[in-house]
């Protein structure tokens, strides 16, 4: 195994302590089943309401995802004492991730809130038992649609697996959200990711691209610094978690601010 791919398998050990019960439990198939159901109809809100589906979910997805993520901050050189802000980031993912990234880099002082309308608490805490090394971490239980959020002070904006979500819930309100993001200060970072296959949404009747839909409400104030169109995120088939790994395929946008 090369030296990234035993640092991965370490974050999943870490996984395994953490969502053993979950999945050891007989009425984890049932329920994953169910939850599965609510996420291929785009049920988003119930699916990501009921604390049995965000056990499932942190079991099922989260280990995958946070792969993904400690990937992407490693390539994206967080420095000590960063502040980064994780929108829909209830189910650690992006935590587990970060949080593995530092704690393997000896990155020190980094501070991490978690904005998500899901009631993921207890996940967080659940996790912060395991992955607490190295980071700060604060959940806040918030809609960040309609809720009124302070971006400023933060060296980065993590939007991860979450726009289409938002765009599915309103796509008036989405707009409005990147226009709040131009109170970050000038050399904020924002970090999109999200699913190949839900890169393109419906308005008016006419299909455009969520990077198109980006571009246009960041409009001059963000410079597009690395976009890339179709990222495939492989896990090694020898990875060691006891349930099914994922595999993904992301489009991934990253910018810049560059005026105030
Ligand atoms: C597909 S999950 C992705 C979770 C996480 N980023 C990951 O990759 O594992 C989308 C998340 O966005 C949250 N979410 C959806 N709509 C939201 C809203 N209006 N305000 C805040 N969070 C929201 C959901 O509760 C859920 O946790």
């Amino acid at each position: 195994m090369s030296s990234s791919s035993s640092s991965e398998q370490k974050l999943l050990d870490k996984f395994n302590k953490v969502t053993e019960s979950t999945i050891n439990s007989r009425y984890f198939t049932s329920i994953l089943q169910q939850l599965k159901r609510e996420l291929y109809n785009k049920n988003y809100i119930d699916a990501f309401n009921e604390e049995e589906f965000l056990e499932a979910y942190l079991a099922r997805y989260v280990p995958s995802r946070s792969i993904i993520y400690y990937r992407m901050f490693k390539e994206m050189n967080i420095k000590d004492n960063a502040k980064i802000i994780s929108i829909g980031g209830g189910a650690g993912s992006e935590m587990a991730g970060l949080q593995h990234y530092l704690e393997d880099n000896d990155i020190k002082g980094v501070k991490l809130d978690i904005l998500d309308i899901g009631k993921w608490d207890r996940v967080i805490d659940k996790l912060g038992t395991t992955f607490r090394e190295s980071l700060a971490v604060d959940f806040y239980n918030k809609d960040v649609l309609s809720d009124e959020i302070d971006y400023t002070g933060y060296n980065m904006v993590t939007l991860f697996f979450t726009i289409s979500e938002l765009l599915i819930q309103s796509k008036k309100m989405t707009f409005k959200l990147l226009d709040n993001l131009n109170s970050c200060p000038v050399g904020t970072e924002f970090v999109v990711i999200e699913s190949c296959a839900l890169s393109n949404v419906m308005i008016n009747n006419k299909e455009y691209s969520i990077k198109f839909l980006l571009d246009y409400n960041l409009n001059k104030k963000w410079q597009l610094i690395n976009y890339t169109p179709s990222r495939w995120f492989r896990l090694e088939e020898d990875y060691k978690y006891p349930i099914k790994l994922e595999n993904s395929r992301c489009f991934i946008c990253i910018y810049k601010k560059i005026s105030p």
